[in-house]
């Protein structure tokens, strides 16, 4: 079964012009073994390189061992932070990573049983993760995450293909943009740059405050759900923070923060909305989404920027990491939305009746 879905995505992708490569953990190259054996192949296949070993992740890649530790190597952060390194070691348009437990003595939980594996693709920067439990052998749960990680590819090629004349017209748009770059002259270019450090001491403030005040947010939280999702994004923040410093870094400055008035004012208003309801209440919840929310949205709109700003200005590494930290971002919103519209907002009519 899998071998036609891959015949089929390897066959999508050449259509498309496009490469693809692999990391993998847990199905250790059968993956990238199996796009050996398509017709395509030699269109497409860039390569792959099996990292089974937690310890690979870090040398062969470069991911960071901090977040390894805080996550687990088999995560959807690690397996996504994979993808973005593997973009640098195997240069291609499409990037496919994975992590999983086939086997038990791993990182298994009672929420994370053996069968759980994480999947993560990236198409010309534009991502999607996937995190499956397949029940079965070893053997049985590779060959279903090889299966779903055929259908997950070819349900965004074929997207990609309707929209490819979409695409055309996006791509003459990026070459007027590269003549634009070109032709800049060096005080466009200098004070380019200067915004561009003044956005990253901007967000360090913000992301460093932030992580002082999601604590407080948590304790005040009722529902579970929320307590989890804004716990989890604190473990997130903190690795923004070590992105930010890893952004200065790549470009040569110290990292330095300057109070950021924007944060401070959501951060404020959280505070309002804490003292302004009771303790315990489903209302409060409400209050604390709607507070993180806003802090989502006003990072998403920083992060947006720095990442157009740090490709205009050639800075790749720290690009990457914005997009990583931009994900992250637009997925701990979504998160809080899902938690509103499941849980909380119901409640919180029902105590007012
Ligand atoms: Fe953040
Ligand atoms: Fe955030």
């Amino acid at each position: 079964m899998s071998e036609q879905k891959i015949q089929q995505c390897s066959r999508i992708m050449a259509e498309l012009g496009l490469t693809v490569a692999f990391a993998e953990s847990a199905t250790a190259g059968w993956l990238c073994s199996e796009f050996a054996l398509a017709e395509e192949s030699g269109k497409v296949l860039q390569g792959g390189i099996t990292c089974y070993d937690a310890d690979l992740k870090v040398s062969l890649l470069g991911v960071p061992r901090k977040l390894i530790n805080q996550f687990t190597p088999e995560s959807m952060e690690v397996t996504r932070e994979m993808a973005y390194r593997l973009e640098k070691l195997i240069p291609s348009n499409i990037q496919v990573t994975i992590t999983g437990l086939t086997t038990p003595g791993g990182s298994e939980t009672k929420e994370k049983p053996v069968g759980t594996m994480f999947i993560f693709v990236r198409i010309n920067g534009h991502e999607v993760g996937a995190r499956k439990v397949f029940e079965g052998s070893c053997e049985e749960i590779i060959h279903q995450t090889i299966s779903a990680v055929a259908d997950l590819l070819i349900n965004e090629l074929q997207q990609i293909k309707n929209n490819k004349h979409k695409s055309t017209i996006m791509a003459t748009k990026t070459s007027k943009k590269a003549v634009t770059a070109a032709t800049r002259t060096p005080e466009a270019e200098s004070a380019l740059k200067e915004l561009f450090i003044d956005e990253l001491k901007d967000i360090y403030w913000a992301e460093q405050h932030l992580a002082k005040a999601l604590p407080k947010m948590a304790k005040n939280a009722t529902s579970e759900d929320l307590k989890q999702a804004i716990n989890n994004h604190l473990e997130e923040t903190k690795n923004h923070v070590a992105r930010i410093e890893q952004a200065f870094e790549s470009i040569g400055e110290k990292a330095k923060a300057v109070k950021c008035l924007a944060m401070e004012g959501l951060l404020k208003e959280a505070d309002e909305l804490l003292s302004e309801t009771e303790k315990g209440t489903e209302v409060r919840d409400v209050a604390i989404i709607s507070a993180a929310q806003k802090v989502e949205h006003y990072e998403i709109a920083s992060y947006g920027t720095l990442k157009t700003l740090a490709g205009t200005l050639g800075y790749n590494d720290a690009q990457a990491l914005f997009e990583a930290t931009l994900a992250e971002e637009k997925n701990a919103d979504a998160l809080l939305t899902e938690v509103a519209e499941n849980y909380v907002n119901e409640a919180a009519a029902s105590e007012t009746e």
